[in-house]
């Protein structure tokens, strides 16, 4: 019997829409086709159309006329944070089915709304949440689910978000600023938030967090700095300096043809030393970090307390070398941690050995968000087949970690007061 296959739509086409999910999908010609796309970058929608050998007259470049019809069985949402729910309405409208983007919004009003439009029309709406579909958040769960740790009582889950992607994404890029994408603790860390609700097996009751921009501000900017890293004394010494990041750092990993974060800020593909270069001397990649209109936070820890009683604490860090997510969990008759970064899972009950996971001994994927990429274009399949019938990650369930990430930045701009999750809730 024939597969079906199921046609998608991508809008946005960039480092998510292009590269992570659309490129994965274009491989995957036996389950998707993609027929239809829009970006307002004229470039990148003549790149991705190539790739994803989409005509011509199907490629749009401006989001009117994307939306004058619906196109195909799916529609992916991959614009920047703010565009999200104006998009996600139309869509909805037209009786997309949709995946979305995180961050679906920070506007409680507009969480309500999309939630109760998805319902009234009977579409499915998947948010990316792609740590779930991860193989280690999976084996961190049924580890917990069989009671090998007897109950939990803590979590204290902390992502090391490390130096260079502050820079990137947080003072020089798309998410450094409030005006144009969402709070920091909601940018980076919904997926954790979501992730912790799941582990705590019950809804968030309080929060508390305390946080600040610490370091990359004006005043300290060192003397004789200047304001574009090319024309700076400090271009080779600067720990943030856009020459080292963005040219030095991707020769030391072999000068590759297309790889993150290099190339996210040139269109230019295979990537090369020029097209870096011209991209930090005229671009906003290349501007100093301490002379950059960002007024997001480097550091913040959130303090939860759930209703069946379980606590935890998120901790999202800036000042770190290497990044991933270590998380630990306390039970009353052992212990689970993460590590990342050493890729293992250790499980530590109170009598008995340790018993050690090596990440790569769970799977052989991961890439992107440690495979959940891939993982989640899979599952978004089988739903759309019919084969899944749950959604993990729909907007009923996601919505909890927003209006989690919503209460953490009320707190911190409140100087860490106890934040009642009810007043989100409907
Ligand atoms: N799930 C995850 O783990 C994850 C990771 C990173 C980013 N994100 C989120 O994904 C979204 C996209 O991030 P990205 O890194 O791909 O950003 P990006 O800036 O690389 O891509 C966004 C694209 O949208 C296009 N665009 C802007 N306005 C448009 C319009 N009106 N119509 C059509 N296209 C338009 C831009 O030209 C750009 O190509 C963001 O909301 C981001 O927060 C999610």
């Amino acid at each position: 019997m024939n597969k079906k296959i199921v046609t998608v739509s991508i809008i946005g086409l960039g480092g998510r829409g292009g590269e992570a999910y659309g490129r994965y999908m274009s491989l995957l010609k036996d389950k998707f086709r993609i027929t239809h796309i829009c970006d307002i970058n004229r470039t990148r929608l003549d790149k991705y159309g190539e790739i994803f050998e989409v005509p011509a007259e199907n490629r749009f470049d401006d989001e009117d006329s994307f939306f004058e019809k619906k196109w195909s069985d799916l529609l992916f949402i991959a614009t920047q944070d703010r565009m999200h729910v104006r998009m996600a309405k139309k869509a909805l409208e037209l009786g997309y089915d949709i995946v979305l983007e995180k961050p679906i919004s920070d506007s409680v009003e507009e969480l309500q709304e999309l939630t109760k439009l998805a319902h009234e029309k009977n579409r499915k709406v998947i948010v990316c949440h792609v740590l779930r579909y991860t193989v280690f958040m999976k084996k961190l769960k049924e580890l917990l689910n069989a009671g090998e740790i007897g109950r939990l009582v803590s979590i204290d889950q902390t992502e090391n978000v490390v130096y260079w992607h502050e820079a990137h994404s947080y003072v020089r890029g798309n998410w450094r600023n409030t005006d144009v994408a969402v709070p920091m603790i909601m940018a980076k860390c919904c997926h954790d938030l979501d992730l912790i609700q799941d582990f705590a097996g019950s809804r968030c009751k309080s929060v508390s967090s305390m946080g600040s921009l610490f370091y990359f501000k004006p005043e300290n900017k060192p003397e004789g700095a200047a304001d574009r890293c090319l024309s700076c004394k400090y271009v080779n010494t600067c720990v943030y300096s856009a020459k080292r990041i963005y040219v030095e750092m991707w020769k030391n990993v072999g000068g590759p043809e297309n790889e993150g974060p290099f190339n996210l800020i040139t269109d230019v593909c295979p990537l090369t030393e020029d097209a870096l270069m011209q991209a930090i001397k005229e671009g906003p990649y290349g501007r100093c970090v301490f002379n950059c209109d960002n007024n997001v936070v480097d550091n913040q820890t959130v303090i939860m307390q759930f209703e069946n009683g379980v606590t935890a604490t998120l901790k999202m860090e800036a000042f770190v070398k290497q990044g991933g997510r270590d998380i630990r969990f306390f039970g009353t008759e052992g212990e689970l941690n993460l590590c990342e970064a050493e890729g293992t899972i250790t499980l530590k009950k109170y009598f008995g050995n340790d018993t050690v996971w090596r990440l790569t001994d769970l799977t052989d994927d991961l890439e992107g968000h440690g495979g959940g990429d891939h993982r989640i274009i899979e599952y978004i399949y089988g739903v759309m087949t019919g084969e899944i019938e749950s959604l993990t990650t729909s907007i009923d369930n996601s919505v909890e970690s927003h209006y989690m990430a919503l209460a953490a930045e009320e707190s911190r701009i409140n100087g860490g007061q106890l934040v009642e999750l009810t007043k989100f809730r409907k």
